[in-house]
């Protein structure tokens, strides 16, 4: 059911010397910061030729990586994004099979404009993973 990997997020405290890691040392191409206020993050994408990091910085005090930096002060793999062609299909037949959606188990618009689901991280060897049609 899913196909590429569309991004890995990394959740970051500091998302200028996350940037500057992955542009300086790493040699990547990386965009300019991006606030995303809907989604309580302020993201770097980092375009490789098979996939995207994008590394997420906290915006405002009530972002959801919040909890997240606490536990993993340094940050970490925050979740991992597969593509597929269908989402509602998706959604049904993961839930079919016992999956968590997060939420109220809908597809929302995602950071890239288009839908996306998160699945519960217990469900997936302690990874949350999101969905994105494409
Ligand atoms: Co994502």
């Amino acid at each position: 059911m899913i196909g590429r990997l569309n991004h890995v997020a990394i959740a970051v405290p500091d998302l200028a010397q996350a940037a500057a890691r992955y542009r300086e040392v790493l040699g990547a191409d990386v965009s300019e910061p991006m606030d995303q206020p809907d989604h309580g993050v302020t993201v770097v994408f980092v375009t490789l030729p098979n996939s995207k990091i994008e590394l997420l910085g906290p915006l405002g005090k009530d972002s959801p990586i919040a909890g997240f930096l606490q536990r993993n002060p340094a940050g970490g793999v925050h979740h991992l994004c597969f593509e597929v062609a269908d989402i509602a299909a998706a959604c049904d037949t993961l839930q079919a099979a016992g999956a968590r959606v997060l939420g109220d188990g809908e597809p929302k618009i995602g950071a890239h404009g288009k839908p996306v689901l998160f699945l519960h991280p217990k469900d997936f060897c302690g990874t949350l993973i999101e969905i994105e049609q494409v």
